[in-house]
């Protein structure tokens, strides 16, 4: 399980977190919500390591990760899928999913073959460029990619911006697939409203810095939700 207490986080002077508490549970879909700006990409990289918190604690599995580096932290079994997905434009497909390999114990070195179950077109695509992928293939590739070290916590930001509704519906059968397999917390960043309400068991509402509402999603409101996303 992963907590989150009273975490501040500052760019410079400017201040993107204001004391932000929340949790994940393995098993299940948490999804923060909210409008652009708000800090939900802050608290992300808060969890991850990407960026040193001012203040607060993080624990994961009943650790105090808040001052571990990244890389100790998917050593723990943290992944990312990094908003506008990051992958590796001139490495191939299979390349880009080898990045992660170097997290994992030698004897467990390997691209496991559920990772092409999961996203059949990569394992037609290996030998091609990132790069040369569309958009939403980049984005299965950027999943996949933080599949390949075994996480039990998946973070993801924002895996359908920008991306075509016949992929953001198997990417959606993806990541509930993964949830319902009850190994894994998944952290999921999303301002599509139906795509996170479908998936989530919970959520985070987050406004200017703060947490707005947080809990399991059937305590609120829908429209309560939505009067916090829509513009
Ligand atoms: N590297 C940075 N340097 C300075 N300010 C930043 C940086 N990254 C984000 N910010 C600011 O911090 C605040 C929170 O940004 P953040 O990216 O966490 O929001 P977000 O909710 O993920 O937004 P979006 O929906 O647009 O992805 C914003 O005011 C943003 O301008
Ligand atoms: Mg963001």
């Amino acid at each position: 399980m992963l907590k989150v207490e009273d975490v501040r986080l500052h760019y410079g002077a400017a201040v993107a977190l204001r004391g932000v508490s929340c949790q994940a549970s393995i098993g299940e879909a948490t999804c923060i919500l909210g409008r652009n700006g708000v800090g939900k990409t802050s608290l992300l990289r808060a969890i991850t390591g990407m960026h040193a918190v001012t203040s607060g604690r993080i624990l994961w599995e009943g650790e105090d990760i808040t001052r571990l580096p990244a890389y100790e932290r998917a050593r723990r079994g943290i992944a990312t899928v990094p908003q506008g997905r990051d992958i590796f434009p001139l490495l191939t497909v299979k390349e880009n999913l080898e990045t992660g390999l170097g997290l994992l114990p030698r004897h467990e070195r390997k691209i496991s073959d559920e990772i092409f179950d999961l996203f059949p077109v990569l394992a037609q695509m290996m030998h091609r460029r990132g790069g040369d992928l569309s958009g939403g293939q980049q984005q299965q590739l950027a999943i996949a990619r933080a599949l390949v070290i075994r996480p039990r916590l998946l973070v993801l930001d924002e895996p359908t911006e920008g991306i075509q509704p016949s992929i953001i519906k198997d990417i959606g059968s993806v990541i509930a697939l993964l949830r319902n397999r009850g190994d894994m917390a998944i952290l999921l960043v999303e301002q599509y409203f139906d795509f996170a309400y479908a998936l989530a068991q919970s959520i985070v509402v987050m406004d200017r810095g703060h947490i707005a509402m947080a809990g399991g999603i059937n305590e609120f409101e829908e429209d309560k939700i939505r009067s916090y996303i829509s513009i």
